[in-house]
Order: C-alpha cells, then structure tokens, then sequence
C-alpha cells in the first residue's frame, strides 16, 4: 500500500503508472470507510491494474453552519479496509495541501446540480465538482466508481466529464443498506438508536412511493405527499421528498422512462438522504 499525502507526489506517481500501460481505477472519498464504500472499491479491483482510493474530508463542500468539523474521522481503520479489499494507493492530504490558499477557480455544473440537494445545499456540487476534477487530474484514472447513493452527485459527475471531456469512465455503483434497510452512511454514527430505528421511515416512505408510482404514473404527487407524512409522522423534518427524471434531473414528462425518488431529512440534527431509481 503506498499512501501519498502531497498533491505533486501523488500526480508525479500517476503520471508514472500511465507511462507504464497501467490502467487505473479511482474511489473518491471522504473517509470513514464503511460497506458502501468497499462496494465501489471492491468493483474499481475488477475495473483496473492500479486502485487508487482518495480520503478527504473537503472543505469548500461543506457550507459554514453545516458538519465539517464533526465530521467523523478514522484514517488507520481506513487504511485497514483499503489493504483488506485490496486498494493499492491511498491519497489522502491534509486539509491545507489540497488547495492553495489564494485559489480562485471552481469547477460548476449548473443544471442538473439545481435541485434536490442543490436547493438546500447551494454551493455543495460547485465543491464536489471542484475537488474531483482536481482528484482526476492528480490521479489520471481511466475509471472512476461514485455509489448511486449519492445518485444526483454522480449523474453531476457524469455530465463534468462528458462536457469537460476528461477521458475517464464514470461507474455508477449500486446504493448498499444495512440489514434494515438503512442506507449506510458516514453520518450515520451521529445518530442515537431511537433516531437511527425512526430514520428507517426514509426507505419505508421511499418504497411506498415507488410502488404507487409504478402502478400509477398519475399519482406521483399523490405519492411524494404521502411519503412526506410518513417521515414527518416518524419525527423527521423533511427537507425534501421529490421525483424527477433521471436525464434530465427535472418533473418526469409524459416521455420519461427512468427516474428518481429522493429523500432528504433530519433525524435531530443528522441530515440523511436516500432514493430509489426505477423505470416508469
Ligand atoms: P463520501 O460521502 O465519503 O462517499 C464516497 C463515495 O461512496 C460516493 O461515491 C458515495 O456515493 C459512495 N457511497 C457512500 N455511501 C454509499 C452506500 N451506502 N452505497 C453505495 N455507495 C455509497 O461523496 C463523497 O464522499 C464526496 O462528495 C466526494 C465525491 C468524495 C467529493 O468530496
């Protein structure tokens, strides 16, 4: 395992392995590793030569009342799964290495970054943006893997790479639940165990409403209302429950085939988000 901490050596490094013919595969994260994230390294192990696994909590994602500084942190563990499933270079900087201090550019997606998150999280994709296509360029990958838990910032992602043609291949992984049907989540372990068995009412909600939709396109309002007052019902403050295509990121029309139902709540102070992708 070679563990880089500087953004010039890690590059340095990259470029190298490219001279070389090897192909290489990156899992962008921010630590604290959990099931989730060894899916997505699990599937860069089959994808590529070199599996590179980025661990930064990064700061211009996070807006200045929200959890950058609670965020929780577990660097040696974090090394312990990566060696387990087999990740060959972790990149992990400190906070004040990965951006110069007078930096002054950004990296923005300006449409499908509008909703949902980007509602309530205004300057949260201009972040995500930013840092991974700063990660893409140090890393030089051929692949890179984003869990579809986070469905919204990996189509942003896609749509990065597709205008800004980076050559990389964007692999959407599958969204991996706890036994009770809790995504997993870093933020998890803010939550007490009454929140956390209250916050199942996410998936519950999220369920029901696939399942009226897909017998029903007509009821989606219907639907998003319901789901709505089942989390609130569980003592969730809903920030929102919306559906929307999932190309356009936009209220499906009468052509729309595949879309999103997502969820964004408050468990106490916890923020968790979860969705089901289905085809209507
Ligand atoms: P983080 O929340 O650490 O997530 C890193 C990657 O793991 C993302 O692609 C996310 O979608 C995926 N992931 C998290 N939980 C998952 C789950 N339950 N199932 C499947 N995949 C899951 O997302 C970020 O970090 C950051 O925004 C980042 C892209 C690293 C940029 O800073």
């Amino acid at each position: 395992m070679k563990i880089f901490k500087t953004r010039c050596e890690f590059q340095r490094y990259a470029l190298e392995l490219k001279r070389s013919g090897k192909s290489i595969a990156l899992v962008p994260t921010m630590g604290f590793l959990h099931d989730g994230h060894m899916s997505l390294i699990d599937i860069a192990r089959k994808k590529a030569d070199v599996v590179m696994v980025s661990i930064f909590v990064n700061p211009t994602q996070f807006a200045p009342n929200e959890d950058f500084d609670r965020y929780p942190r577990d660097f040696d563990g974090d090394v312990a799964k990566c060696i387990d499933h087999g990740a060959d270079v972790i990149f992990a900087p400190e906070p004040g290495e990965m951006y110069d201090p007078d930096a002054s550019c950004w990296v923005e997606e300006v449409n499908l970054s509008k909703p949902l998150c980007g509602r309530s999280r205004p300057t949260f994709y201009r972040g995500v943006t930013t840092v991974v296509a700063k990660l893409f360029l140090l890393a030089q990958p051929d692949y890179a893997v984003f869990g579809l838990k986070d469905a919204q910032q990996c189509f942003v992602i896609q749509k990065m790479v597709r205008d800004l043609d980076f050559p990389i291949e964007i692999i959407p992984a599958p969204l991996v639940r706890d036994s009770d049907g809790l995504a997993l989540s870093s933020r998890n372990r803010y939550l007490s165990a009454d929140e956390r068995s209250r916050a199942l009412s996410i998936h519950r909600a999220l369920l029901a409403a696939k399942a009226a939709i897909s017998a029903d396109r007509n009821a989606m309002a219907a639907a998003l209302e319901k789901a709505k007052a089942e989390i609130t019902a569980a003592g969730g403050r809903v920030d929102y429950v919306d559906i929307l295509d999932c190309a356009t990121m936009e209220y499906p029309l009468a052509g729309s085939r595949q879309v999103i139902v997502a969820a964004a709540a408050f468990f106490g102070s916890t923020r968790l988000i979860d969705n089901e992708i289905f085809e209507i």
